[in-house]
Parts: C-alpha cells; sequence; structure tokens
C-alpha cells in the first residue's frame, strides 16, 4: 500500500514513456467521448517499467474500476469466467504475465475480448451443449516482458498496443526525486543523477534504490542524502556505476572466462551461473544491450569491448578460426 501511494495516478504525473502515454491520451478520450470501453491494451516491455502503474492510470482515468489478477493466477476456464461475469461496464481486468495463461483459459478469453461473451459447456456426453452468455463491455489491459511469448491469436486481439521503453537519465533522476519528496527525504539534485544512473533505466530499481541510500542517510548521516552519501551507499550495495549488479557481473565473467567472451548460447550461459534462462533474457539481458556490453548474434550471445574496459579486463586474443 505504501508502494502504490507513491506511484502516479493519473497520466499527467506520469514520467517518460511519451510515445504510449501521448497515445493512450487520445484512446482513453475518445473512449469516453463515446462512452464506450477503451480497446483492449498489450503493454509489454522488460519488468520495473510501469505497467502496472500505467494499468491503475488507465482506469482512474477512465474512471472504472480495476481488477488485477495474472496468468498464472488463472488455472482453470472457471476462474476467468468468475473474473469477467464480476466486471461491471466499462471496467478494466488487468492480467499481469499474460504470456503465462493455460491454453484452455486463453480459448476462453477470445470470444470474452471479442464479443463480450462467454461460451460455457452445460452437461457431459451426448447432452452436453454450449451455452452463451453476454459480458458487460469491458478493457482488458495485458502486461507481459515481450510480446513475442504470445500467441498471435491473443496478440491479434489487442487494439492497442504499447511497448515500453528504459527510461532515460533525466527522466529517472526526475522521478528519484518526486518519490524522495513523497518519502519527505531530504537530497540535493546530484544525488538524485547518481541514483539514476545505476538504475538500469528502470525507475522501479531507482525507487529500490533511493529507499535504501535513504537508509544510509538516516543511520550513518544526518538524513540529507548528498551526492557522496549516495555514491558511498550505492557502494555498499553493490551496484556499480552503470547499475550493474552481482548477477551480470557473474554473468559477463563467466562469458569471458570460460567462453573467451562467446559467442554463446542462452542455455549455456544460464547453466554456468545457475540461473533461470527465462531470468536472463527478460531481467539481465535486456539492460546489458541497451547499454552495448552484450550483443545476439545466430551462435549466441557476445561480449563487446566496451564491457571489456568497464570490467577492466583485457580483450582476448583473435579467437581461432572454427570455420
Ligand atoms: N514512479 C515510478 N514510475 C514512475 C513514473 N513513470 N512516473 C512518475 N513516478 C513514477
Amino acid at each position: 500500500a505504501a508502494e502504490l501511494s507513491l506511484r502516479p495516478r493519473y497520466l499527467s504525473e506520469y514520467i517518460g514513456q511519451a510515445a504510449v502515454k501521448d497515445n493512450l491520451k487520445v484512446y482513453i478520450e475518445a473512449a469516453k467521448l463515446r462512452k464506450e470501453a477503451l480497446d483492449h491494451v498489450l503493454l509489454y516491455g522488460p519488468p520495473g517499467l510501469g505497467k502496472t502503474t500505467l494499468s491503475n492510470i488507465i482506469a482512474n482515468e477512465l474512471g472504472v474500476n480495476l481488477r488485477t489478477t495474472s496468468g498464472p493466477a488463472i488455472e482453470r476456464p472457471g476462474d476467468l469466467a468468475a473474473l469477467l461475469t464480476n466486471l461491471q461496464e466499462g471496467d478494466v481486468l488487468f492480467i499481469d504475465e499474460i504470456h503465462r495463461l493455460h491454453r484452455t483459459v486463453e480459448e476462453v478469453l477470445y470470444p470474452a475480448m471479442e464479443d463480450f461473451a462467454l461460451d460455457i459447456m452445460i452437461g457431459k456426453g451426448p447432452s452436453a451443449r454450449s451455452v452463451r452468455l453476454d459480458l458487460p463491455p469491458f478493457t482488458l489491459i495485458g502486461a507481459t516482458t515481450r510480446a513475442g511469448l504470445l500467441s498471435a491469436p491473443l496478440r491479434d486481439r489487442f487494439g492497442v498496443v504499447g511497448r515500453l521503453e528504459f527510461y532515460t537519465m533525466p527522466e529517472l533522476s526526475f522521478i528519484v526525486s518526486r518519490t524522495a519528496e513523497l518519502l519527505g527525504v531530504g537530497m540535493v539534485g546530484e544525488a538524485a543523477d547518481e541514483i539514476a544512473m545505476r538504475s538500469r533505466g528502470t525507475p522501479r530499481i531507482a525507487n529500490r534504490l533511493l529507499r535504501r541510500v535513504r537508509d544510509f542517510a538516516q543511520v550513518r548521516g544526518d538524513g540529507m542524502i548528498t551526492s557522496e552519501l549516495a555514491e558511498t551507499s550505492l557502494g555498499l550495495i553493490q551496484v556499480d556505476p552503470k547499475g550493474l549488479d552481482q548477477i551480470d557481473h557473474k554473468m559477463l565473467h563467466a562469458m569471458i572466462t570460460s567462453f573467451r567472451g562467446g559467442p554463446v548460447g542462452l542455455d549455456t550461459i544460464a547453466a554456468t551461473i545457475g540461473e533461470e534462462s527465462q531470468t536472463i533474457e527478460d531481467v539481465y539481458e535486456p539492460y546489458l544491450m541497451q547499454i552495448g556490453f552484450l550483443q545476439r548474434s545466430p551462435r549466441g550471445r557476445i561480449v563487446t569491448p566496451p564491457a571489456y574496459a568497464h570490467l577492466g579486463l583485457p580483450l582476448p586474443q583473435t579467437p581461432e578460426r572454427t570455420d
């Protein structure tokens, strides 16, 4: 609840994601003008960029209720039917991790999205028949880390698709300053930049680092977040100046020492450092690629020269020819 109250509640308070935000503003206003439910919205992008926050904002802006669930939480078609039949006209149903919906559930979702109808089977055997139940018009907001993880028929049923991008440094700095103000902690502007720099383009990480730095400020300092205090505390938390944590380091070091910097396959990297492939692909890789430390090739992942420089490691000798 404390976390929620820090989040922006309206589009005007939401920083960054200009492309998604500006278009949503139009679609929301149009839906309200026509007194219709907003078309279904798919939000995708790396974790922590504001998919849940945006869903809350969309419901607020529309002035409707928001129901929140997640793909894996809906175990059976009946679970989804219960959710859908409890919606009021125009409400938003938010399904996080929508790529993890069970196939049987997904099939119930298609007519619900397209025709606001629920097809239910009644009875068993030869006397079984299907009954169509009308639903109130509603808006489904689906969130996923990668749109490519969705089945094509599901993806095709979203009228609005928004891709969330990593935030810029000024945007993150602004978000950190806003959160500090809401938390009532004093901070100099340069300290906000220092935190922003190490936040991997991600507001969730920026706000988490801010809380930890605030702890150091209150226990080791006088409560004020100065640049020096921010820098020292961030060092102690083990996020480096580029925002890389121990897992990023472990991964890059493993690729360099065991595989000459690649190309090496994702599953091999995952097995070597004991992480899930999916976590590496969704959480770690996108940012490492964004800052140019990692490249994808048909033969696997490759560590780039700037990453060697950042880690203070020498570039490998010219690789042996393998062809
Ligand atoms: N807090 C977390 N994300 C935010 C955003 N995009 N804008 C404003 N405050 C935020």
